[in-house]
């Protein structure tokens, strides 16, 4: 059965309603089946097909991830157009080339194996507390504790500081939606000034005591590479407050998500039981069903053509991966969740050279905290009622209350 045109017809990005972000699946159906490329009242373009994605993320000659055209209007002169402008997510070489490659060097590996203990003893811990109240809200409790605890020691704050990092994070992030509130706008302004003016106490310490340049990513940040390749101050700084942003929200999301599928889909939760060494396809299926980061996007520098639509050179696309996730032509039974399922190239981490530079960090953490709640709860259910996050562009929960004993 085809999905119902009229979905596709008054989708409109600016006016998302209750039950488009309770479930957007059906109104990313409809528009992939019956206008995968969908000019919204702006002007602007909105994909949903797996192969236009992948053909766009790995094409930066002519679609470009620069957004000070899009975001000048949008923040005027203030501390988020300052911040988003020079992360490098947002930008373009060289300046994209320059970081990429510092912070690609900082996240090697040698410096994520070195976390992996630690990360043991955090989710016992997190998972000791759990056990001793028979509840938890997962996400407060348990998803968010994580990675605001790994980038707290990625980037070496001492833990007695880090308290208002994750409301720092949410303030910035919440003011990327397709629409912003003036709340919301003053909100990430007060976070990215705050943030900055924590940073520069910080940095000027690891000055004054550099770490490990090994595993302590802010030492490397502020060294450089050994050729002399360096980041300006305020480079520096504002793709510190991208990494904490960048790695926070999103394995929250792929944590709560995750435990929130196994609930949702008993038959995979008893398969990955009985099967645990299927944790690491799991993860993958958990971040294709249910991506973390459901929209990105792109603009256009020259004319092309996008699935028999043309494209104007600085038309502005919003790249849908929670549909290219889903889409049929790249996934059998694409709306069923298979733990096992290989291949599995889902786009929840981009592609092209913008690909998540996180994504081995992101992963362990899945791994280590999904498995480790499956092991020691195999028969959590929910209890309460939960609250989505009610955005488009980060999907997870606010809140997952859930019973363990
Ligand atoms: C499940 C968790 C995560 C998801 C779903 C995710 C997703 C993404 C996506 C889709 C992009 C590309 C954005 C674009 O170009 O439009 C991206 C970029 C990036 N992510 Fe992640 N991410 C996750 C976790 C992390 C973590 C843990 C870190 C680091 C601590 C991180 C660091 C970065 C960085 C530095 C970039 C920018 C790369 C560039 O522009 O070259 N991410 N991420």
């Amino acid at each position: 059965m085809t999905a119902d045109p009229a979905l596709a017809e008054g989708f409109d990005l600016r006016r998302l309603d209750a039950a488009f972000y309770a479930d957007p699946f059906p109104v990313y159906r409809a528009l992939r089946e019956h206008q995968p490329v969908k000019r919204l009242a702006d002007g602007s373009l909105f994909l949903t097909r797996w192969a236009d994605l992948d053909r766009i993320y790995r094409d930066t000659r002519i679609f470009s991830s620069d957004k000070h055209k899009e975001f000048r209007p949008k923040y005027g002169a203030s501390p988020l157009y300052e911040h988003h402008t020079t992360s490098l997510v947002f930008n373009d070489p060289p300046l994209h080339t320059r970081v990429r490659r510092l912070i690609a060097g900082a996240l090697m590996p040698r410096a994520i194996a070195a976390m992996e203990p630690g990360l043991h003893a955090l989710v016992g811990r997190l998972l000791d507390a759990v056990a001793e109240r028979g509840e938890a809200d997962l996400i407060e409790d348990f998803a968010a504790a994580i990675p605001i605890e790994v980038i707290g020691n990625l980037l070496g704050v001492p833990v007695e500081e880090r308290g208002p990092l994750r409301g720092w994070s949410l303030a910035i992030l919440g003011a990327l939606e397709p629409v912003v509130t003036p709340e919301a706008a003053t909100r990430g302004n007060a976070a990215v000034s705050d943030f900055l003016d924590y940073l520069r106490g910080l940095v000027a310490r690891r000055r004054a005591r550099p770490g490990d340049a090994a595993t302590d990513v802010l030492t490397r940040l502020i060294e450089g590479e050994a050729d002399g390749e360096r980041l300006t101050e305020p480079e520096l700084l504002h793709n510190c407050i991208f990494l904490l942003n960048a790695g926070h929200e999103t394995t929250t999301n792929l944590i709560g998500n995750g435990l929130e599928l196994l609930m949702r889909f008993p038959d995979q939760r008893a398969r990955l039981l009985a099967e645990p060494g299927l944790i690491g396809t799991a993860i993958e299926e958990f971040l294709r069903y249910e991506s973390s980061n459901q929209l990105g996007n792109r603009r256009a520098v020259a004319g092309t053509e996008v699935g028999g639509v043309a494209v104007a050179p600085g038309t502005l696309l919003t790249l849908c991966i929670g549909a290219a996730n889903r889409d049929p032509a790249r996934f059998e039974n694409p709306d069923g969740l298979d733990v096992g399922r290989q291949p599995n190239r889902h786009l929840a981490f981009a592609g092209g050279p913008h690909m998540c530079a996180g994504m081995t960090l992101a992963r362990l953490e899945g791994r280590i905290a999904i498995g480790a709640f499956l092991r020691r709860f195999p028969g959590y259910g929910p209890v309460g009622e939960a609250v989505r996050g009610g955005r488009a562009r980060f999907r997870g929960f606010l809140s997952l209350p859930v019973r363990v004993a």
